[in-house]
């Protein structure tokens, strides 16, 4: 399958610093949308929350999109979720496992994080200009670093078996390219239940946003709803950066 506008343009590369930046100078330099940037291993991967995301050379896949969406800054997050029910889909395709989605975007197997998610958007103040999608996913690896042994995976690890990269990142386009139409076309509302059918977060108690409560649902603009024990909801949008200097706002690479 051979997805029309995400994936049309591919940079393979090798070893870089990050994805992020090398999709970010390509923006800069006018790349299209929906160009992908892959590589085999990345000296400075970067997560969310200004964390590392560590790999093992040409073991998992990692890479980057560039999207330029009509959107507001606010609405940047939805892409992630979006993004994660593509991933989970497209692992559901090529392996049959199911994977469940923990708030926001970290996709796992029985509580191991396996793949996550990183929408860096610049913006012109409040009208999005270009979001770069980051995505890892573990899918060879079997060996983890001390502390991170007991809370990560890898497809590799879930099903017994190693799963081809390329096939995978050719899925994952592919379900990222219909869901951003779809988006596109009316919105996150059909984004939604995906989202929600696949979280294991809701029904959970989480701390979100600095409050500690239950997870009770995803609000209609994609905001996690969290009860707390005074029985008031709060509402908790996250998932990305937005620069309004045009540029996303780098992380430091650890955390
Ligand atoms: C997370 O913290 O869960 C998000 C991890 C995102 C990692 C991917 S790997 C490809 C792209 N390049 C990066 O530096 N980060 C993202």
């Amino acid at each position: 399958m051979n997805p029309r506008r995400i994936g049309a343009v591919v940079h393979e590369l090798g070893e870089v610093d990050s994805t992020q930046t090398i999709a970010r100078d390509l923006a800069d330099a006018r790349a299209p949308e929906g160009t992908v940037v892959v590589a085999e291993h990345q000296r400075a991967g970067r997560g969310r929350s200004g964390r590392a995301w560590l790999d093992r050379p040409g073991e998992n896949l990692l890479f980057s999109v560039l999207l330029r969406p009509p959107i507001q800054a606010a609405e940047v997050p939805q892409l992630g979720l979006l993004a994660s029910v593509a991933v989970a889909e497209a692992v559901e395709d090529l392996t049959r496992l199911r994977p469940g989605i923990k708030w926001p975007n970290d996709l796992v197997f029985d509580d191991r994080k396996f793949a996550g998610l990183l929408a860096e958007a610049a913006s012109d103040g409040t009208a999005v200009t270009r979001v770069i999608l980051g995505i890892g996913i573990n899918v060879n690896q079997r060996r983890f670093p001390i502390d991170l042994a007991t809370r990560a995976t890898s497809l590799a690890l879930a099903r017994g078996a190693p799963a081809d990269r390329r096939h995978l990142l050719d899925r994952v386009l592919g379900r990222l390219e219909h869901w951003y139409d779809v988006y596109l076309d009316h919105g996150f509302k059909p984004i939604h239940p995906e989202w929600s059918r696949r979280a294991v977060t809701l029904g959970r108690p989480v701390i979100a946003g600095g409050i500690r409560g239950t997870a009770v649902g995803l609000d209609h603009d994609g905001a996690l709803l969290v009860r707390d024990l005074a029985d008031r909801t709060h509402r908790d949008l996250r998932g990305s950066s937005v620069s309004s200097a045009g540029r996303e706002g780098d992380r430091a690479p650890r955390g």
